[in-house]
């Protein structure tokens, strides 16, 4: 039997519409600021459509563009500035910065209430403990593509391969939470494919093109692939994920495609966030 596909675009769809309609509800409106600094194409294209979306859903959304040359203590200065300014809800900085700057002292300086990315030590500490959290948009978008299969969680053994603190680190605290069976596999894992092997839920992070291979899988396991590689092939640029979609569709029992499986989710997620900092920042 060939897996069922996971369909991102439609769940994604769904979660928006859900914000949308809670947003119609409120007496305000919830602002997202989403910084980017300099012109990395990739980020231009990610930051334009956070802020397009921010809009079709009735929320506030700005994108605040900063020249490369910007020192570190002007982008601080700027990061303070949303913290202070009482209409932000939601600040995003958008990775990777310029090698002159530091991130890890840019994330450490937003507001955790407002930093909707869920990357502040303080969340990523609440989120480890478990407690009520901004989680990080990618990890908690492919919880949603798990749940959306009704294969349950609890009891699974989930495998991550990756340990990012982007993706991996946080889905292991998201599955761990939701009682998986976690295991974090890495570039230094020997004999990935046996580790692969074990798992009922696997979630590929690694950003290499196809890596997880048909035979490398547990047959009927949920497979979700975060993995964006755009390659060359026949004379043509293409986008494969870190799952080998044609094969692996064989002998998986669920999975998510690349384009229109896990990269709608984060900007959904975000939403979802950014509406969540508004209301708790009012409570
Ligand atoms: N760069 C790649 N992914 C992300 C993300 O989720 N948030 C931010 N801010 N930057 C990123």
């Amino acid at each position: 039997v060939t897996a069922r596909i996971i369909d991102g675009r439609a769940i994604a769809r769904s979660i928006e519409e859900e914000v949308r309609a809670e947003i119609e509800r409120l007496r305000f409106r919830p602002g997202l600021t989403a910084i980017r600094v300099g012109s990395d194409p990739a980020s231009e294209i990610y930051v334009r459509n956070k802020a397009k979306k921010a809009h079709q859903l009735g929320l506030r959304g700005d994108e605040r563009i900063l020249p490369d040359s910007i020192t570190e203590r002007d982008l601080l200065d700027e990061v303070q500035r949303l913290n202070e300014d009482a209409d932000i809800d939601g600040i995003l900085v958008q990775l990777p910065l310029p090698k002159h700057i530091d991130s890890r002292k840019i994330i450490d300086a937003v507001d955790p209430a407002k930093d909707v990315d869920g990357f502040h030590p303080m969340n990523v500490g609440r989120l480890h403990l478990g407690r009520e959290v901004l989680a990080p948009c990618t990890p908690a978008g492919c919880v949603r593509l798990i749940e959306s299969t009704g294969v349950p969680i609890e009891g699974k053994h989930a495998v991550i391969v990756g340990r990012s603190d982007i993706v991996g680190k946080p889905m292991a605290a998201l599955l761990l939470q939701r009682n998986a069976t976690v295991t974090v596999a890495h570039s230094r894992t020997p004999d990935l494919a046996a580790v692969v092997k074990q798992g009922d839920i696997v979630v590929a992070a690694v950003g290499k093109p196809r890596l997880i291979q048909a035979e490398m899988l547990k047959r009927g396991a949920v497979v979700i692939d975060v993995g964006i590689n755009r390659i060359p092939e026949n004379n043509r640029s293409v986008l494969v994920g870190d799952v080998d979609f044609g094969h692996a569709r064989e002998v998986a029992g669920w999975i998510t495609p690349v384009p229109g499986g896990v990269g709608p989710m984060t900007i959904a997620m975000l939403m979802r966030n950014t509406l969540t900092a508004a209301m708790w920042r009012r409570r």
